[in-house]
């Protein structure tokens, strides 16, 4: 692979003017100029995308960290950036950080020696430092957001989601809902906590025991309903706070021999991809997954062309999705 000294050789001018005709800075005569684009042309060199990052210039590449890669959630998002960075001219790199600050904050480090042109969080541990840690890098946070105020935020309405997924369940003739819910520490478990909490709260069958902990896993719904079904064998319908957990409600309420709608109705958070190869098919509070990603990536690309931002929370809408697992004979 030729390199810049290559160049520089067969045109018989010096490294420095090369990279002066590459980065386009800096007098160079018209002749000069041209030898070089001929020895570049004949020597299929083809700059280095660091080096331009070294030169001021940008690399056109773009880091997406996700906490979680064996989520399908986070590959469905990382597919729309990937779409939309492409289609701006643009390369990205993909970390997963496991939710670990720790991951979090090395991939800070090596990313800026990669010069990228900016990055996509999706974190709950990003803190202050790693902002000031990363300068003047573009930032934009999706879906786990931790703080506000410091860049622009893309996440879905969280909260209305779990009110649509109370107030599904009690339109096909659920008269006890209980909710699992995901880790507190995130923003987006929080939320749809509290807005379960909020629909249910003043009707009289609702206890506080109806709130299980669960984690974004299937592991974590088996887990969990099994808890909820020995308090509580009289629920007959399950809001999971994301889809996962729903399949893994699904699976613990088989195993009990209960029968999904007939005797409990399981509705699940997301809209993943998954949602329809489960049997029964899953209903969902999807969120515009596709669209969140591709948002979040106009948003950062806007931000590196133009080196300004408007800090802007965007909340997207959700919508139900109803399949099998809520679809009960005696639905109203
Ligand atoms: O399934 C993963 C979950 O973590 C999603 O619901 C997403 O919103 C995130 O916070």
């Amino acid at each position: 692979m030729a390199t810049i000294r290559d160049v520089a050789k067969l045109a018989g001018v010096s490294v420095a003017t090369v990279s002066r005709v590459i980065n386009k800075n800096g007098y160079v005569n018209k002749e000069t100029e041209q030898k070089v684009t001929r020895a570049i042309e004949h020597l299929r060199y083809e700059p280095n995308a660091v080096a331009r990052g070294l030169a001021g210039k940008q690399t056109g590449t773009i880091a997406l960290v996700l906490p979680d890669i064996s989520n399908p959630f986070f590959p469905e998002v990382a597919r729309a950036v990937e779409d939309m960075a492409q289609s701006h001219g643009y390369t990205v790199i993909l970390c997963n950080s496991d939710d670990q600050g720790s991951k979090e904050k090395l991939y800070i480090e090596v990313l800026k020696k990669k010069y990228i042109d900016g990055i996509i969080f999706a974190s709950n541990t990003l803190e202050q430092d790693d902002v000031e840690r990363l300068g003047k890098v573009p930032l934009v946070v999706l879906d786990r957001a931790p703080m506000s105020n410091i860049c622009s935020v893309i996440r879905s309405k969280n909260q209305e989601g779990a009110k649509l997924a109370v107030k599904h369940l009690q339109e096909v003739g659920c008269k006890k809902i209980a909710h699992i819910y995901g880790p507190q520490e995130l923003v987006t478990a929080k939320k749809r906590l509290s807005g379960y909490e909020e629909a249910v709260k003043e009707f009289s069958w609702f206890s506080p025991s109806l709130m299980v902990p669960g984690f974004f896993r299937i592991d974590g719904g088996l887990r969990a309903v099994q808890e909820l079904m020995s308090k509580h064998p009289d629920v007959d319908g399950i809001f999971a706070g994301n889809d996962l957990m729903a399949i893994g409600a699904i699976k613990g309420l088989n195993r009990m021999g209960i029968r999904v709608p007939k005797d409990v109705a399981v509705c699940g958070f997301d809209g993943i991809g998954l949602t329809e190869v489960t049997e029964p098919e899953l209903t969902t509070i999807a969120q515009p997954i596709y669209d969140m990603g591709a948002l979040a990536t106009r948003v950062l690309i806007e931000k590196i062309v133009t080196g300004t931002e408007e800090i802007k929370l965007y909340e997207l809408d959700v919508t139900l999705v109803q399949r099998d697992s809520t679809r009960r004979v005696n639905e109203r």
